[in-house]
């Protein structure tokens, strides 16, 4: 199989299907050949990533996709850290001051690093929110707690309608915290 030669010529968006749908069906991706490992980087934009993967996979030999929204990618990288590939330059801003002042409502942030093209940030994996269980009204209050909670550190700069249960997660401590740093 080889799935970026198939979708490369669908929008940028789309192209997390085909990645999502395989991951679902068989719990891991092929990587049968050189171009299969990096198309986490083509997924954001064509081939312009390309050098930037490349750096990326030498860096992360272990680094397999993970998950994908509008802006990004993230990778598990092992060691419990994930790598978060975005061009949204507030989450750079954002991970900067998590490192700066850590929150307890963010997963912990290692490292922000500006590429040439994009933006690569280094945060603690966390278990994602399963919500299929709870009440929508308890899940609206538990994030309507957290979006306080973020609102108290970044006032009225911070999209809170961001902070949604695909963005936060549960961390080694067993609290729920934000794993999306779009949220300017
Ligand atoms: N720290 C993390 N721990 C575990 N999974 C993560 C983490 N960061 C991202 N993911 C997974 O990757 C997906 C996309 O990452 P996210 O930062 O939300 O990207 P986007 O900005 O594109 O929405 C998340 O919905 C989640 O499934
Ligand atoms: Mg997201």
């Amino acid at each position: 199989m080889n799935w970026y030669k198939k979708s490369q010529k669908k929008r940028v968006h789309s192209l997390a299907l085909p990645l999502e749908e395989e991951l679902s069906e068989k719990g891991h991706l092929d990587y049968d050949d050189d171009e299969n490992l990096w198309f986490g980087a083509y997924y954001l934009k064509d081939d312009i990533l390309e050098e930037e993967g490349k750096m990326l996979e030498s860096r992360y030999p272990e680094m397999r996709p993970l998950g994908s929204g509008h802006e990004g990618i993230a990778y598990d990288i092992g060691d419990g850290k994930v790598l978060k590939l975005t061009f949204n330059e507030a989450e750079y801003d954002i991970g900067q001051t998590l490192i700066d002042n850590p929150s307890p409502h963010f997963a912990n942030v290692y490292s922000v690093e500006k590429l040439n093209q994009s933006y690569a940030i280094v945060l603690e994996k966390c278990q994602l929110w399963d919500t299929s269980e709870i009440r929508h009204e308890e899940v609206e209050k538990i994030l309507g707690a957290l979006r306080s909670n973020v609102y108290d550190l970044f006032g009225c700069f911070a999209n809170l309608q961001e902070i949604t249960d695909d963005n936060v997660g549960i961390n080694s401590k067993g609290n729920l915290v934000v794993i999306d740093l779009g949220i300017m």
